[in-house]
């Protein structure tokens, strides 16, 4: 199991805490920090980060299922 933790916010981005690389389709790599906020929405200018867009514009809650119950 990696150290890194992806948290599907509430009606926005995921966010992401660990060391990763996120590279495009070309292999370039992004300047990233140890914490940061990919965007699920698909309204950001500065994709793939979220840059706050999706506030008031995008209603996702997803939810893990329980698998406990
Ligand atoms: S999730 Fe924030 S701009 Fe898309």
């Amino acid at each position: 199991m990696s150290n890194v933790k992806i948290k599907v916010m509430d009606k926005g981005p995921l966010m992401v805490n660990g060391d990763v690389e996120v590279i495009d389709m070309e292999g370039n790599i992004f300047d990233t920090k140890s914490k940061i906020a990919l965007c699920r929405c698909g309204e950001s200018d500065n994709k793939p980060f979220c840059d706050g867009t999706h506030a008031g514009n995008f209603e996702d809650c997803a939810r893990a299922a329980n698998l406990n119950v």
